[in-house]
């Protein structure tokens, strides 16, 4: 690709980090707060500016559309504009943008030539993958998958009871678009862990995804006096998550080394005082792994650390709610398509495995889906420091956009 078109992708990568952006190099811009709104609004202007035309569906899917071919159908690329809590500022973002260039790229080729492809082409941005201030995790893609419900989705609160629905109506985001049919999707992504880095690899081809088991737990004890009340009669919930985040942590002991990932994510503790013991901590579990054998393995273990260790402090441990998704595979059409456009464009490359949960996690199971990685330094991600240099981030910019070229010419038909 020419020069320029490195230069306007970065002068744009910058301009988007500005939004909700930290003083640690990072972002914050959970889903449907006011920054999340700026780096939307930003988006729908470049949109516009450069020909699409700007939709929003019923849980605030941002897409920008392209219609070469009345009623065709279309191919769909893209990722999330929200982050984590003093997130980095590659996650999801970098994907959005990469998708945004490169059907550019595609559309004014097919311009200049004065041919058609065989589908239409949009580019979204999927509303809270983060799943940070409304959980669960990919909301949008879920809802547009048929997952998860629209009306459930929409009733979802955060912590402060602020709902979806009102969280999304104060953005004025809320639209009653509906996408054609799609035939394919891609998203590209930076890898979030350090397999890449590591082996020096540049474009990651997914072709596998690890699963997940996610609880929101409540841990339930009795509400007392800190001095006053004798120890042997205390029912201390925040004694009872101790030992919960503990054994939850510790499963991992029982398996291969890096087989099973766990950890305790999130607490609220009630009523949080420091002269109360504590009647009620809710916590969020989250556990992952290759396959649902070693993941139901860990659940049965920790069931039985949680019989022990509701009888040594006196509480009870409640399942409220879960999420969970499968592991499964990228359709071999599609890593094959990023290996060809890898080694076209002289970047080594390697089949590997997401770890963490994407919008293509859950769009693969609707249509043939495309999963790209660029490396992560170090794997640091879900922290300010996350960071993927500007070299791999264009390389990555111009696979992807090879993709867009295969996949609206019929590559994954
Ligand atoms: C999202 O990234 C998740 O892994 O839940
Ligand atoms: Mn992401
Ligand atoms: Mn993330």
């Amino acid at each position: 690709m020419p020069e320029d078109s490195h230069e306007t992708f970065l002068a744009d990568f910058a301009l988007m980090s500005t939004f909700g952006a930290t003083a640690g190099g990072g972002v914050e811009r959970q889903a449907a707060t006011p920054e999340d709104g700026q780096v939307r609004a930003w988006l729908t202007d470049l949109f516009r500016k450069s020909g699409f035309e700007v939709h929003l569906d019923g849980i605030g899917n941002l897409y920008g559309l392209i219609e070469f071919s009345p009623g065709a159908d279309y191919v769909l690329f893209g990722s999330h504009l929200d982050s984590q809590p003093m997130a980095g500022k590659y996650d999801g973002a970098y994907g959005v943008l990469a998708a945004f260039h490169a059907v550019v790229r595609v559309a004014e080729a097919h311009r200049a030539a004065g041919t058609m492809p065989k589908y239409n082409l949009a580019v979204v941005d999927w509303f809270n993958e983060e799943g940070s201030r409304f959980k669960p995790s990919m909301m949008g893609s879920a809802v547009y998958s048929g997952k998860l419900s629209i009306d459930e989705a929409l009733s979802i609160s955060d912590s402060g009871g602020v709902s979806v629905r009102d969280a999304l109506t104060a953005l004025d985001a809320v639209g009653d678009f509906t996408l054609p049919p799609i035939a394919g999707y891609a998203e590209i992504h930076i890898e979030q862990g350090p397999s890449m880095d590591d082996s020096g690899v540049k474009i990651g081809a997914v072709a596998a995804t690890w699963c997940a088991y996610k609880y929101e737990v409540a841990v339930q004890g009795e509400q007392g006096h800190t001095g006053s009340m004798r120890m042997a009669s205390r029912k201390d919930a925040l004694l009872g998550a101790a030992h919960l985040i503990t054994a939850v942590n510790e499963l991992v002991d029982d398996f291969e080394q890096e087989t099973l990932h766990t950890t305790v994510s999130e607490l609220y503790v009630l009523p949080n005082s420091p002269v109360t013991i504590a009647r009620e901590v809710r916590l969020h579990i989250d556990m992952r792994a290759e396959n649902t054998e070693i993941l139901d393995r860990a659940l049965a273990l920790l069931l039985a650390k949680i019989e022990l260790l509701e009888q040594r402090t006196r509480t009870a441990v409640q399942f409220l709610a879960s999420n969970t998704w499968r592991s499964g595979t990228f359709v071999e059409a599609g890593v094959k398509l990023v290996e060809d456009a890898a080694d076209e464009l002289g970047h080594s490359h390697a089949r590997v495995k997401t770890l963490a949960g994407h919008d293509a996690t859950n769009i693969k199971d609707l249509v043939p889906t495309v999963l790209v990685f660029v490396p992560s330094i170090d794997g640091i991600s879900h922290n300010e420091r996350e960071l993927t240099s500007d070299i791999d981030m264009l390389a990555g910019v111009d696979v992807f956009e090879r993709i867009v070229h295969a996949i609206v010419t019929g590559a994954l038909d």
